[in-house]
């Protein structure tokens, strides 16, 4: 078994993120001691009586920040922060190259923003990457965070036992998205899997599954394709696939 991967998570709402570790991959992770999840409650780092960890933005404006003070404490009372993390919409948008970066790193912190974020000073003082999952604004960070830690923690080849299984999915080192898939029965309804899955021939079966990863990548994704690292053969057949297309659009015009 390799180290263990350690996250803090620091967050006002521990049991919104913590329901997130509790079933499937992530919990048999933490149960085989691959991966450690600490969560931190930001207010309990609050010295206020009524617990306010929010307040004004200077210079006006919607909404209320986290005030530095609680976060400040609330970092400084980890041990061992490593990777220090600012789940934030204005952050670099999360790939898998990112996640498979992320995942060599034995500790990381997650910070958690609410409210309309957290006061900059905080950033400035402890943030090493601010990271967004995606180009829209959610309330807080929470849900961000659980996303990163699944992706994380799918990464680490311990967590699936089966590391075989990550080697040809979507945004693997081809960078192409996965092929079609189908399970039993072969006839539902009267639909059919394709003749070839079923035929047994290894070299037949990698080749419709190859062009099936061309394809879906360049109906679902072709942003991706530039940069998709491909064998000569398969651009090859990306080739044909397209000037395929052309044809088809040609004929039906
Ligand atoms: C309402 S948002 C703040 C948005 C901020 N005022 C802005 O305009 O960029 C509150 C918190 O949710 C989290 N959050 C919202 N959308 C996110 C996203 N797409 N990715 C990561 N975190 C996000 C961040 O932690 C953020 O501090």
């Amino acid at each position: 078994m390799g180290s263990k991967h350690v996250f803090h998570i620091l967050t006002l709402f521990p049991d919104t993120v913590g329901c997130f570790f509790g079933e499937s991959i992530i919990k048999r992770s933490i149960e085989r001691g691959i991966v450690a999840v600490e969560l931190i409650n930001i207010r309990d780092f609050s010295t206020d009586k009524h617990r306010k960890v929010d307040d004004y933005p200077f210079g006006g404006g919607r909404g209320m920040l986290l005030m530095p003070g609680p976060l400040f404490r609330s970092l400084e009372s980890i041990d061992k922060r490593g990777h220090v993390v600012y789940l934030n919409p204005r952050g670099r948008v999360l790939d898998q190259s990112l996640v498979r970066r992320l995942s060599l790193e034995p500790v990381i912190t997650l910070i958690c923003g609410h409210y309309e974020g957290i006061d900059e000073r905080v950033v400035e003082h402890f943030v090493d990457d601010e990271i967004s999952i995606g180009d829209y604004v959610m309330t807080g960070g929470e849900i961000a965070a659980a996303v990163l830690v699944d992706a994380i923690s799918r990464e680490l080849d311990e967590t699936l036992g089966n590391s075989a299984s990550k080697l040809e999915e979507s945004f693997d080192a081809t960078g192409l998205l996965e092929y079609d898939q189908y399970t039993r029965p072969s006839e539902y309804r009267g639909m059919k899997v394709p003749e070839v899955l079923l035929s047994g021939d290894h070299k037949r079966i990698e080749e419709w599954r190859m062009r099936s990863r061309l394809i879906n990548t360049l109906e679902k994704r072709p942003d991706l394709l530039e940069g998709c690292d491909l064998t000569d053969e398969s651009r090859q057949l990306l080739h044909e696939i397209e000037e395929e297309r052309k044809d088809e659009r040609r004929k039906r015009d």
